[in-house]
């Protein structure tokens, strides 16, 4: 064992290195080592820290993530007041500002202004006291928020430690990147959770979780703007942003000095274009009073300060009538709230429908069926109600109640305490049956393409099916009897439903819909039972401890999988499907094997000549590792038809070389070079 002395050295360095990587990661993204080395010096930090406990400082990269969920978030006082910005939303509006700035400045004086982005995050306030991450908290009501430190703390393009001594309060927003929430709500929609709307509210909701241990999965991102100290440090605004930049901290590095009218206009312009490309939402420049002491001069009034506004650029929105809310009832048996307007162009489409979420947002903005509503629609996201019009209002408008009782089956709904969510408890519901069917038989878990909407509503309101195993018994005179169903087709389904017994049992453990688990912890669940007559087997216990040893299985998870294959009504259902057969024991997972490509990792995108799985055995069947996606360290992206801009972009971002089928097809030895 090394000595304390030596100990300490090489955790001095290790702090070092990883701390530099980090910032490189995730400050900068542009890293310079793969995953893999960036773990092994983790993993051997933590190991160093094991034996040596004394090592294990507040601002190691290992304590990133403390203690354990709180009952609640403390409100604490802010070190001085977080003021929201005006708006302005055109030209006109922004010669009246600039006029007001002229005139409260003593006359002739030159002012140079700083045009940076408006990042469409929740707002939060950074405490470091000497040169050490020390407090954090939401913008609240302005005067204090809920403070939020240990939440901080675990995002990672936040440093813990910075060479800078004196008293530092930074005014900052936290953002999701637009890539970020799509992989994230695409993780939410199979594991049976809401997506998020938009990366604003994913990020406003993850940094107030009251368990650090599940902010730390949020792919959370903090963008620095200002520092309440600025003054201290530098003579201007853009050079403290500079300084901030220098020693470590985040910031959007995209700010343009500007002098006169024409200069900011095509500033703003400039961030107007190319918001796109960045990589978080932009909705707006903002345009600062450079000098602090010019700002000083120029104070502020009750609500904002008079040196800053905002530009903000116009959403894609609309308004249109809302005609009805109707409650859709979803798989998990949550119920959802789906607005029907009347039918308006937006962004290139036709609205009809928009998203409410839940009824918190409907009592937030008041919308009555009837109303006057603005959509409103922002990059990919469905669109949703952002606005009423209550002076458009005839009175004859009806305030929506969310139903007490489920719309489809009657049930008494229910409300979890830690949920927001209404729920159907009823299990046998028609529509969770429904929803349930069609999840099972998605591509990412069972692969029966033959079973579409139309013939799940008709299978389960005939009475042919009422859970996932009945699919398994359908004969095809019973089909075929069917509306709109020949004879070939009914031969086809009852084919594809037969088919899907070969699948692995990862993909039955991510059709079932287990709470919490996707397909990638379904495979690990699935490589740690075997089989599923031999998970069956497990007691409770054997269980427990069996899906507490997979990695990265928190206590939610074990939780939920556990009580899920030990609910009378799963487990009945998980035995039929065992006696129908249904499922192929889990590979486990192979050795990495030696080959061409080893060393090597892919993603495959697209659309390919055969089908990905086979791409993707081929691929390791040579060496090569494959991902769903492509991160820093990937090697080659494999691109298909019809590739989707975000894998180029990430491609494009980690040095990950884009090669196309062929160019696949010489690695593997298939083609001539
Ligand atoms: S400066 C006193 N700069 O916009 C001026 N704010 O209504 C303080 N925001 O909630 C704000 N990007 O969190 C400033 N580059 C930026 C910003 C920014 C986003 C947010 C801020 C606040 C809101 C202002």
């Amino acid at each position: 064992m090394a000595t304390p002395k030596e100990a300490s050295k090489r955790h001095g360095e290790l702090v070092r290195e990883i701390r530099a990587h980090d910032y490189r990661y995730y400050v900068l993204d542009d890293p310079t080592v793969t995953d893999a080395a960036y773990d092994a010096l983790y993993a051997e930090l933590r190991e160093l820290e094991r034996a040596h406990p004394e090592l294990a400082t507040e601002d190691s990269p290992t304590r990133r993530v403390g203690g354990g969920p709180r009952t609640d978030l403390k409100t604490v006082p802010h070190v001085e007041r977080m003021m929201s910005l005006d708006n302005t939303y055109d030209e006109g509006e922004l010669d009246e500002f600039l006029r007001r700035v002229g005139d409260g400045l003593p006359d002739g004086a030159a002012v140079s202004y700083c045009v940076e982005p408006k990042l469409d995050g929740a707002s939060i306030e950074v405490l470091y006291r000497n040169g050490r991450l020390a407090g954090g908290a939401t913008r609240g009501d302005g005067v204090s928020g809920e403070e939020v430190t240990e939440n901080l703390r675990t995002i990672r393009s936040l440093p813990l430690v910075i060479p800078h001594e004196g008293p530092l309060t930074l005014r900052g927003e936290v953002v999701i990147y637009r890539r970020d929430l799509e992989r994230i709500n695409l993780e939410r929609v199979q594991m049976g959770e809401p997506p998020f709307a938009n990366p604003r509210n994913a990020a406003a909701g993850s940094v107030r979780m009251i368990d650090p241990r599940e902010v730390a999965k949020r792919p959370l991102r903090v963008i620095v703007y200002g520092a309440v100290e600025g003054p201290s440090i530098a003579k201007t605004h853009s050079e403290t942003l500079e300084k901030l930049a220098e020693w470590g901290l985040p910031t959007h590095g995209k700010h343009r000095n500007c002098r006169t009218r024409e200069e900011l206009r095509a500033a703003i312009a400039e961030i107007d274009r190319s918001r796109d490309v960045y990589p978080y939402e932009t909705d707006g420049a903002v345009v600062k009073v450079d000098s602090y002491q010019q700002q000083h001069i120029l104070g502020e009034t009750a609500k904002f300060p008079r040196w800053a506004i905002a530009y903000k650029f116009s959403a894609e929105q609309a308004k249109t009538r809302l005609r009805n809310i109707v409650v859709q009832v979803g798989r998990t048996g949550a119920l959802t709230p789906v607005a029907i307007v009347d039918p308006v162009q937006l962004a290139g489409t036709t609205v009809s429908r928009a998203s409410l979420h839940n009824t918190d947002i409907i009592a937030e903005l008041d919308v009555r069926i009837g109303d006057l509503v603005t959509i409103q629609k922002a990059g990919e996201i469905i669109p949703q109600i952002v606005g009423v019009h209550p002076e458009a209002r005839s009175g004859d408008e009806v305030p929506f109640q969310m139903p007490r009782e489920c719309p489809v089956c009657g049930t008494r709904v229910e409300r979890r305490e830690d949920e927001v969510a209404v729920r159907c408890p009823n299990r046998r519901c028609p529509a969770i049956v429904k929803g349930s069917i069609i999840h099972f038989s998605r591509r990412y878990a069972m692969d029966i393409d033959q079973l579409g909407e139309v013939l799940v509503d008709q299978l389960v309101d005939g009475g042919l099916v009422k859970d996932v195993a009945d699919l398994y018994d359908l004969r095809v005179e019973q089909l075929s009897e069917l509306e709109r169903m020949g004879e070939k087709s009914a031969e086809n389904v009852v084919a594809g439903i037969r088919a899907s017994r070969e699948r692995t049992l990862d993909r039955l453990l991510t059709g079932v819909g287990i709470e919490h688990v996707g397909q990638v912890a379904a495979r690990q669940l699935a490589e740690a039972g075997g089989s599923l007559p031999r998970m069956l087997e497990w007691s409770e216990a054997e269980a427990r401890e069996h899906v507490a040893g997979i990695a990265g299985f928190g206590p939610k998870m074990v939780e939920s999988v556990v009580s899920f294959l030990f609910d009378p009504v799963q487990r009945a259902l998980l035995e039929e499907l065992a006696k129908r057969g249904v499922s192929r024991p889990q590979p486990m997972p192979e050795a990495a094997r030696e080959g061409p490509l080893t060393g090597f990792s892919f993603c495959v995108t697209g659309v390919l000549s055969r089908k990905r799985e086979d791409v993707h055995a081929a691929i390791r069947a040579a060496g090569g590792s494959v991902n769903d996606s492509v991160k820093k360290g990937t090697t080659y992206l494999v691109a298909g038809e019809k590739v989707g801009k975000s894998k180029l972009d990430q491609a494009k971002k980690h040095g990950t070389k884009v090669i196309d089928e062929r160019a696949l097809e010489r690695l593997l030895g298939n083609e001539p070079l």
